[in-house]
């Protein structure tokens, strides 16, 4: 009767509809079937590696809701499968799978109901986390259940298992959801079993708190530039009420430090004892973004140079208080002082809405995550030949014409948005609270395919161009010798200058030369300034000097007009850095030259190479995106070795180097694979907290083998708080 019920529930399960395209493997669907396929069952023998049958069920067919694989043969569902594939709502697994890989489904947040084949035999790390609608999971047999294989599935009311014994669950397999909301339906006679088992006990009874003190040794990152020294007094007792006391001008600090403490006690069961007290002051001997902390039995007390640096400390407060495991928090801190201090100025994360356009909620989130980092400025990519993503009055046709595409590549989505400036303003004024800088991007003279498809004026012989849907780099380019190119730039960056505050414009300025600037040669406007500017020539040099001209002439306005700083992409055709400019390093191999350059030009340099900082790029051979243009892999440990002084110190050709030209350090995430939100965070992360530390903590207290040690309880503290990861996380190590 049992094994009859079983074999009821299992068709059930399967319960598909009838209306799926039904085909051996994807590439029996051409490119159309895919991105409007809703319904999928594939009965073939499925790849799993390179631009496999699951990664053109994630990335090309965009509005899949239900999915069939019930007939299909494959024993792994690899990694990351179906990430983030937000319109999946119904899913059969394959008969015959026997394991199901880490973040397969993660965040599939429409499907409501999973049901395990009997045969599985393991359920890998994050393979469902975050399916939050997910509400009757059917388990058949004993698959072991990694960490947070379904953690933060809030919407799970009913678990139904046929197995007498438990299967084996890691103690995070269910984490984040609240203990008495999911009835487990068991054999009669196995309940007490799963009461008292690991993994499946709390989803029956709230687990208490451990009370543990916290190592800081292990709890920092970045690492702090100094060492902790501990002074002997007695641990504060973290679980006490606490009261905040803070001289004025402090009130941002006094809402994230109260933020802070909510989150990390919120449920918790309080202490008794007298309140702890924090107290948040400034010190101006400091330097603006330094802090002191001083935790004695009595509460905490920070100081920093500004209010960012207060803010710092909030932030290394945040991390004591977590500790070094995967719970939210620990109940003592030991009774420690630290001082602490930035290495760099600036440690900035860069997105590109312009591929794939990112939400403003998502932009705020991130600046949420970036700040508990201390990164402390976002870049945003707002235009490329892909699309424009900023209103501009002037021009409304940019954000009419150039913000909606289908495609990106290979997938056939719509890919539409673009940010008003009340919403640009929004975001600026958001960050400001988490101390995070805003920097707009404008690209020029090339990557401007969206520009000039609106206004074909702007390239040279008023081409019409189509908006771009694949990568790669456009031939057509702004025309230097037409005089409505200088008015556009000019209107375009004096609004943006408007909209952000930021002492810095980003101005682009890269792989104008690559394809060479031919465009130019031809164009009698182009030759007519040439004769001005006295430029004889056709060469790659000469029309370069087009580009120089361009250049000067905005940077001048910027600076003159507006009072910023412009930055841009540093190619070694630049022969002169116009002063007071920051360029990027960020060609792969020619970081020494960049450096040289800048120091040559009494210049600032961001070092954001592309072997160690191009973020979008996989973190593993099969890691996301499984396709791509040749990205080399940027492992952690790879991202980790970034020196940002390059090995240039005192005995070096460039002895000031760090002192007077390092500005900071830059992670980029181009954004043509980026698909998802979550895909943003997983390219981004591990790697951006090692970049972090980069950018943050002096050299010689960096160590690859410690960063590993201290990288795990803030991993479990991601995947508790559903910051998303790369997959490889689970694997990989940073030496
Ligand atoms: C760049 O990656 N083209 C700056
Ligand atoms: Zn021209």
């Amino acid at each position: 009767m049992k094994r009859l019920s079983a074999l009821i529930l299992w068709m059930v399960c399967l319960t598909m509809p009838l209306a799926a395209q039904t085909v051996r493997r994807m590439a029996d669907l051409d490119a159309a079937a895919k991105a409007d396929a809703t319904h999928i069952a594939l009965t073939g023998t499925l790849s799993t590696a390179g631009n496999s049958d699951f990664r053109q069920l994630r990335d090309l067919c965009w509005q899949l809701e239900s999915l069939d694989l019930s007939r299909a043969d494959c024993p792994t569902i690899p990694r990351c499968a179906l990430h983030s594939r937000h319109a999946l709502k119904r899913l059969a697994l394959p008969d015959n799978v026997r394991q199901i890989d880490a973040q397969a489904f993660y965040a599939c947040d429409a499907l409501t109901d999973v049901c395990l084949p009997p045969g599985l035999d393991s359920i890998a790390p994050e393979a469902f986390a975050g399916c939050s609608a997910l509400t009757t999971l059917t388990i058949h047999g004993r698959p072991a259940l990694g960490p947070f294989a379904f953690a933060r599935c809030t919407g799970l009311r009913r678990i139904i298992l046929n197995s007498d014994v438990p299967p084996v669950a890691d103690a995070t397999a269910f984490a984040g959801i609240a203990a008495g909301q999911v009835r487990l339906v068991v054999p009669r006679g196995s309940e007490d079993r799963y009461a008292r088992a690991e993994g499946w006990r709390t989803l029956m009874q709230a687990v208490p708190l451990p009370a543990d003190t916290c190592r800081p040794e292990v709890c920092l990152l970045p690492a702090p530039s100094s060492p902790i020294v501990r002074h002997g007094g007695s641990p504060l007792s973290v679980l006490r009420k606490w009261r905040i006391k803070a001289e004025d001008g402090l009130d941002n600090e006094v809402r994230q430090a109260r933020r802070v403490l909510a989150e990390r006690t919120a449920g918790a069961k309080r202490a008794k004892g007298p309140d702890n007290i924090l107290t948040l002051a400034t010190d101006s001997t400091m330097p603006a973004e330094a802090y002191h902390i001083y935790i004695h039995a009595r509460g905490a007390d920070i100081k920093g140079g500004s209010a960012a640096g207060v803010f710092y400390g909030v932030m290394t407060l945040d991390q004591l208080l977590r500790g070094d495991a995967g719970n939210p928090m620990c109940a003592y801190v030991p009774a420690l002082t630290l001082d602490d201090a930035p290495r760099t100025a600036m440690r900035e994360l860069m997105v590109d809405p312009a591929r794939i356009f990112i939400p403003l909620p998502v932009l705020k989130d991130f600046v949420v995550e970036m700040a508990r980092w201390k990164y402390n400025a976002l870049h945003l990519h707002l235009v490329d030949d892909q699309a424009w993503r900023i209103e501009i009055k002037r021009y409304p046709e940019l954000t009419q014409q150039a913000s909606e595409r289908t495609g990106m590549d290979d997938m056939l989505m719509p890919i539409s948005g673009y940010y008003t400036q009340d919403e640009m303003r929004e975001l600026v004024r958001f960050a400001a609270d988490y101390h995070v800088d805003i920097i707009p991007e404008i690209e020029m003279p090339g990557h401007e395919v969206a520009a000039i498809h609106c206004f074909p004026q702007l390239t040279c012989g008023a081409k019409e161009v189509p908006i771009r849907t694949t990568c790669g780099v456009s031939n057509e380019l702004l025309c230097p010798g037409e005089p409505f190119v200088y008015e556009f730039l000019g209107n375009v960056l004096g609004e943006l200058a408007a909209v952000f505050p930021s002492p810095y414009v980003h101005l682009g300025g890269d792989e104008a030369g690559n394809p060479a600037l031919g465009c130019w040669t031809d164009c009698p406007k182009c030759r007519a300034l040439k004769r001005r500017l006295g430029i004889d020539g056709d060469r790659r040099e000469d029309n370069w000097r087009l580009q120089e001209h361009l250049f000067n002439s905005i940077i001048d306005t910027l600076r003159t007009k507006h009072g910023k700083t412009p930055m841009f992409w540093y190619e070694t055709d630049f022969k002169r850095i116009p002063e007071g400019c920051i360029v990027f390093a960020w060609r792969h191999g020619l970081t020494a030259a960049a450096i040289r350059a800048a120091v040559a030009n009494d210049a600032r340099i961001m070092l954001c190479p592309g072997e160690h900082c191009y973020l979008d790029y996989p973190m593993a051979g099969g890691d996301m995106p499984e396709v791509n243009w040749g990205m080399p892999i940027t492992s952690l440990a790879q991202t980790y070795r970034l020196d940002p002084a390059w090995g240039f110190g005192p005995a070096s050709d460039c002895p000031t180097f760090e002192e007077r030209h390092l500005a900071g350090v830059a992670g980029t995430l181009w954004s043509e694979c980026i698909n998802s939100p979550e895909r943003l965070y997983y390219q981004a992360f591990p790697r951006a907290l090692a970049l972090a530390e980069a950018g943050w903590t002096p050299q010689a207290r960096r160590d690859a083998a410690d960063f590993d040690r201290r990288l795990q309880a803030a991993l479990r503290d991601m995947a508790r708080r559903g910051i998303c990861r790369s997959a490889v996380t689970w694997q990989q190590a940073a030496h």
